[in-house]
């Protein structure tokens, strides 16, 4: 399968390149910067959302699942993008919100069986949505309430009718015919609720979900990852024959093999939750890699903190490491190849669950918009002196160079995975007859034996916070 070992990229859109000066990304802007990710080496990008929407979640409340949102451009750009991408060899993935619409979605009020209603006036349960409070609102012109299981601009779908899994079914097969490659399926585990609404139990936390091992004992929850999902995800697959189906699952890994059954790839979040601490990094690795080639590792994306501002400065060259040398899929955020840290945000905020800082523009050049814009950015670019694609790139020593040289060494590690002992600190791993070894600690390590075919930092032995590759 061409996705088994594969790296995929994501695109945030609108803070990637924008090609007609109003600040915002679009997609032939993206065409224009592909360059960049064949330098990488990655085999493939995934675009978050790209149809038109009301912005309430920033293209997660769909208002036209088969249309293009103007901002980004038309279909004639996003084919063009398409066929641009092939001719490289890459691969389009695009993102599926299947679990609601925007409630500017004609469905709306054109079908309001599609979506779920409350049967008595006001909430019938606990049910709490992803960014808090009540996941029920008051629909102002039926007077009724609706769920939903993020913001209130984002009613669910009612997947128990068919009528919504055929709407579904048609929107993959029309992109599918467009050219995508393959689907990332937003928020799937939420996709199927109780037929009979039973409340939650009472202590569940809201978004994000733990997901450690111990707290992800996560019970029995309605409002979510029911029985019938998988007939669900089977009706999904249908549509979308043998392309790549990789599923946002908040659920404990030991949950993963049934959504696996259907698709190919699950996201690995641990590294999200997990400090840069050799025990933790190992508990979150050894679960997933069981699953071996059916995890799709994410150190960070446009919903949790960037990679260089969780793990640090002085980790990032290690994280990289980690990232691209497991078993399976990996994922890159745009942006955290060349160490973008958190950014301020914007006040007023877009986002009200506080993600803006996680969104800031590419930072292409060293020039005052860093390339990203030859307008006003919608977010300000953070800090394009400090960083960007263009210094990197002629810099043999930069963060971006070590990416591109993993993506290079990455076909040559072994199929196989192993975790090894090691000394306090160190994360371990065989990869056939390649060894990685990760040093979280400040302190001097030494290295495993074997040829060193890559190493974050020069010095003897496994220097602080460095990490090698070798080869036996
Ligand atoms: C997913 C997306 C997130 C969005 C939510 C609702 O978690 O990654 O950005 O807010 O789903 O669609």
């Amino acid at each position: 399968m061409w996705w088994s070992h594969a790296v995929v990229y994501q695109i945030y859109p609108r803070s990637f390149q924008d090609s007609d000066g109003d600040g915002v990304g679009d997609l032939r802007g993206i065409t224009s910067r592909l360059d960049h990710l064949t330098n990488l080496g990655v085999d493939a990008f995934w675009l978050s959302p790209i149809y038109p929407s009301p912005l309430a979640d920033f293209g997660y409340d769909v208002s036209d699942y088969t249309g293009i949102d103007p901002r980004f451009g038309t279909l004639e750009d996003f084919e063009e993008l398409v066929s641009a991408a092939h001719e490289r060899g890459l691969k389009v993935l695009l993102d599926l919100v299947l679990c609601h619409t925007s409630i500017e979605h004609p469905w709306f009020r054109e079908h309001p069986d599609w979506y779920i209603w409350s049967p008595v006036e006001g909430p019938p349960n606990n049910w709490v949505a992803a960014f808090g409070g009540s996941a029920w609102s008051r629909d102002e012109v039926s007077g009724r309430w609706y769920l939903h299981s993020f913001y209130p601009e984002q009613p669910d779908l009612d997947w128990h009718n068919p009528e919504v899994v055929r709407a579904l079914q048609d929107v993959v097969r029309c992109w599918r015919g467009r050219g995508a490659d393959g689907f990332r399926l937003d928020a799937i585990d939420r996709l199927v609720k109780d037929p009979q609404l039973r409340d939650d139990p009472p202590a569940r936390k809201p978004f994000p979900l733990p997901l450690h091992q111990d707290a992800a004992k996560l019970e029995m929850r309605y409002s979510g990852n029911q029985p019938e999902l998988i007939d669900k995800l089977r009706a999904v697959r249908e549509a979308a024959g043998d392309s790549l189906l990789v599923g946002e699952v908040f659920r404990p890994v030991d949950e993963y093999p049934r959504y696996l059954e259907v698709l190919d790839l699950v996201f690995g979040f641990e590294f999200l939750f997990s400090p840069w601490d050799a025990d933790r990094l190992r508990a979150a690795i050894a679960p997933a890699a069981e699953l071996l080639g059916r995890v799709a590792w994410v150190m960070s994306n446009h919903d949790f903190d960037r990679l260089a501002s969780r793990v640090g400065p002085e980790n990032l060259r290690s994280a990289a490491v980690l990232l691209l040398t497991l078993p399976g899929c990996s994922f890159v955020y745009q942006g955290d190849e060349i160490g973008l840290p958190n950014g301020p945000g914007a006040d007023p905020p877009y986002d009200r669950a506080g993600r803006d800082r996680l969104r800031h523009p590419m930072q292409w050049d060293a020039s005052e918009n860093g390339g990203f814009t030859t307008g006003e950015p919608w977010l300000p670019v953070i800090d394009p002196q400090e960083r960007n694609v263009e210094a990197q790139h002629a810099d043999s020593e930069s963060l971006l160079e070590l990416y591109r040289r993993l993506l290079e060494l990455r076909p040559r590690l072994g199929s196989g995975f192993r975790l090894l002992d090691s000394e306090p600190g160190v994360v371990a791993y065989e990869r056939g007859d390649h060894v990685v070894a990760v040093n979280t600690t400040p302190e001097q390590r030494s290295l495993p034996s074997g040829e060193v075919v890559l190493a974050t930092h020069d010095g003897e032995g496994l220097p602080p916070h460095a990490s090698a590759v070798l080869r036996n």
